[in-house]
């Protein structure tokens, strides 16, 4: 597994590596589906229109293009090359002004309130990592921003429907109301669902969905 410096301690901690993301989107142009994320779409209902939406770690790109196609600004992070560019060439087939940049989130430093909406949809990482990550989110946001997450949560474990099989990349409720105390939650549920979005995620499914404002 590939290592990263993290902003926030110097340390190095592990992340994703962009070969195993390159392989796995290389395979197949929708990994994860094109349908974009039900729970982003309706948070979506409670932003302005043209609203700067940024999506991190979004892969192929399937929340980002719906977010495009519903007038809003969004710019899309992912540390996979090969999905950054698979990412660009939808965009550029649909005629979606998306903005796609190669980024790992480990080094990743917004400006300050350059974002209206900011989610995270499957960005697994190590705890620690995710903990910078979600303070770099917070950064982004202007005011009355939206950071708006869904995930698998620790109940995920030992199901076949996707996410990683360590316990420390997936997410805890209580870990969401720490890192975003800062803000104000307005939704946090922790359903469980039954995931049909392409090869990567499909079945019974235990997720957590979250969404807070500045
Ligand atoms: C499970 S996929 C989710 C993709 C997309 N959000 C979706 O739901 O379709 C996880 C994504 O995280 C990206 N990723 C993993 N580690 C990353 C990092 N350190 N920085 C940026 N992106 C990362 C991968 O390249 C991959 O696209």
């Amino acid at each position: 597994m590939a290592q990263a410096v993290t902003r926030a301690t110097g340390a190095k901690a592990p992340v994703s590596t962009a070969p195993d993301w390159d392989a796995r989107f290389g395979s197949d142009e929708a990994f994860y589906g094109l349908a974009p994320s039900g729970f982003v779409m309706d948070c979506a209902l409670a932003l302005p229109a043209g609203a700067r939406v940024l999506c991190l770690a979004e892969g192929q790109g399937r929340n980002a293009l719906a977010l495009s196609a519903r007038g809003f600004e969004v710019t899309a992070l992912d540390l996979s090359a090969v999905a950054c560019e698979q990412l660009r060439d939808r965009a550029r087939a649909l005629r979606l002004p998306v903005t796609v940049r190669q980024q790992d989130l480990g080094l990743w430093t917004p400006a300050p309130g350059s974002a209206d909406a900011v989610v995270a949809v499957y960005a697994h990482m190590p705890r620690a990592l995710r903990r910078q990550v979600h303070a770099m989110m917070i950064r982004a946001l202007a005011p009355r921003g939206l950071v708006v997450i869904e995930g698998f949560r620790k109940e995920q474990l030992g199901r076949q429907s996707g996410g990683p099989k360590n316990p420390d990349w997936l997410y805890g409720v209580e870990d969401l109301r720490e890192d975003f105390a800062a803000l104000t939650i307005e939704h946090l549920a922790t359903p469980d669902i039954v995931l049909d979005e392409g090869r990567g995620h499909r079945g019974p499914a235990a997720v957590v969905q979250f969404r807070a404002r500045n």
